[in-house]
């Protein structure tokens, strides 16, 4: 059970998913929050690829618990930057463990469905991983790294959606930038299907695993299951826009010189083993999406 006297090291804390994070833990204990994106004013400056900087960093604060979510995620980025991305997505975890382990306290790692080849329906947490891009790969190596700590809890996350227009980098804020250009038609894939993954439950469902010490691999997307396009669909709903803009389905190959890292036909989760601890968890996809919408503004309207 996490204490008020407590300390908890986030790493990557800047992000999408750090957001959340952050909101879900600082009220409850200490918590030490890092990136190497300073975006925030309670963020300090942490390179996970750098072992001497992250056993300094960690032999100064001692924690009690670290959540390790730092990563290169950005998939063309690091399908042109594999060393780069290795450092961070494979060698970072493996910083982190080598000082949990010394202190044997717990560390928490952010996998994803990326580690699937996509040939199956849907994963559960036991199916075998066949990454087939240069993130899935980095990150499925850092699951074999994460999986070395004494006490490890890693979550596989669906398409992340949350952050708000300030930190969402990805699907949900990329079809909003296309209507605040002025797009009135979007093109979206039928052919990639998934579970999105709304950062402001999982970020609850990480505080459940670490508070009562539920070690092991874990499933935390939504619930359900869907395809790009109607995520658009749903979202041009709940942004009241569906009249405005057109949603037109495409194939991948629509998109493929921007979007050229493979990705799986299917990455959909099933949520097995945290349905079985804790069915509260985890909501419905359509839900999250709505809620999301509505907790922040995102039209420009001129
Ligand atoms: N986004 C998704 O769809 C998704 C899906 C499944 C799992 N995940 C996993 O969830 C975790 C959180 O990701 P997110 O969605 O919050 O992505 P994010 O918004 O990109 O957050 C990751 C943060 O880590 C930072 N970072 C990159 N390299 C670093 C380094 N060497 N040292 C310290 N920080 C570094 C990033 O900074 P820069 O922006 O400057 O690189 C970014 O602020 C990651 O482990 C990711 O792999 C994400």
């Amino acid at each position: 059970m996490i204490n008020k006297e407590d300390k908890i090291v986030i790493t990557g804390c800047g992000g999408m998913l750090g957001e959340a994070v952050y909101s879900e833990f600082k009220d409850i204990c200490k918590v030490y929050a890092s990136d190497i994106d300073l975006n925030e004013d309670w963020l300090e400056y942490l390179d996970v690829s750098s072992a001497n900087a992250v056993a300094e960093y960690l032999e100064n604060i001692k924690p009690d618990y670290i959540i390790h979510l730092a990563a290169k995620t950005d998939m063309e980025y690091c399908e042109l930057n594999s060393e780069e991305t290795y450092a961070t997505n494979r060698n970072g975890v493996t910083h982190v463990v080598k000082y949990a382990n010394s202190a044997n306290i717990p560390v928490v790692y952010i996998s994803t469905a990326g580690i699937f080849d996509g040939e199956q329906e849907s994963y559960r947490e036991e199916d075998k991983p066949n990454p087939l891009s240069v993130y899935g790969r980095s990150k499925y190596e850092g699951e074999l790294e994460a999986k070395k700590a004494t006490k490890s809890i890693v979550v596989r996350a669906g398409w992340m959606i949350g952050g708000g227009p300030k930190k969402d980098k990805k699907f949900v804020k990329k079809i909003v930038e296309q209507i605040n250009n002025g797009s009135k038609q979007l093109h979206v894939v039928n052919d990639k299907f998934g579970t999105p993954c709304y950062t402001y439950d999982l970020a609850k469902s990480l505080h459940f695993l670490v508070d009562n010490e539920y070690y092991g691999i874990y499933h935390g997307a939504c619930d359900g299951k869907c395809n790009r396009y109607e995520v658009a669909v749903a979202m041009m709903i709940d942004l009241g826009i569906k009249d405005e803009v057109e949603v037109i389905e495409v194939d991948s190959s629509f998109v493929e010189k921007d979007f050229f890292a493979p990705r799986p036909r299917s990455e959909i989760l099933q949520n097995i083993r945290l349905k079985k601890i804790a069915p509260h968890l985890t909501r419905d996809w359509e839900i999250c999406v709505k809620e999301y919408l509505n907790k922040f503004d995102w039209l420009e309207r001129s």
